[in-house]
């Protein structure tokens, strides 16, 4: 009786054992695909930091290098068209820079930029209250001076220089942001 030998076993793995095809070209386990997102994940992340941090930076540069608005002197407004106690709306330095001439009383008249401050709204003048005020967070700014008196805005209105010549209103210089 002859002695029957075990089943060879074969050396090929089977196809279960085999790595399937697209292993051998996409070689990253679930575990390895969440190691690389998560590195990308960093490094885009601290990209996209330095990235904002040098525009940030390269944006405050420029806004310090442009040059001021040139100021020349220009004639705004006959005075006789200015109501006492009433204002009157015009551009200056340029044609993107609101402003506001007031006239509290016969004789006065006062310029200032009607940007608010606070966050750029323009200002209307309140002849009761001898106040510039704006609506947009109820910025209060003191008509005489320009000067930031009650609400949000922590600076003055920047002041325009008026002159009058010949009956006509001229702004000389000041004002804009
Ligand atoms: S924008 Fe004027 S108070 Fe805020």
């Amino acid at each position: 009786m002859s002695e029957q030998s075990p089943p060879s076993r074969s050396r090929r793995p089977t196809t279960e054992q085999q790595p399937p095809k697209w292993r051998e070209d996409f070689p990253f386990t679930a575990g390895g695909e969440d190691e690389v997102t998560r590195r990308e994940f960093v490094r885009y992340l601290t990209l996209g930091s330095v990235g904002a941090a040098v525009g940030s930076v390269g944006l405050a540069g420029m806004t310090q290098l442009r040059e001021p608005a040139e100021r020349v002197a220009t004639p705004i407004v006959e005075l006789a068209e200015v109501p006492v106690a009433g204002s009157y709306l015009f551009r200056y330095p340029t044609e993107d820079d609101p402003a506001i001439l007031i006239r509290p009383t016969e004789d006065e008249i006062l310029g200032y930029s009607q940007r608010c401050t606070h966050l750029a709204c323009v200002v209307y003048y309140e002849h009761d209250e001898q106040e510039l005020i704006c609506p947009c967070h109820s910025g209060h700014f003191d008509a005489t001076d320009g000067r930031n008196v009650a609400g949000p805005p922590q600076r003055p209105l920047n002041a325009i220089d008026l002159d009058v010549r010949d009956g006509v209103v001229w702004a000389l210089g000041g004002g804009g942001h």
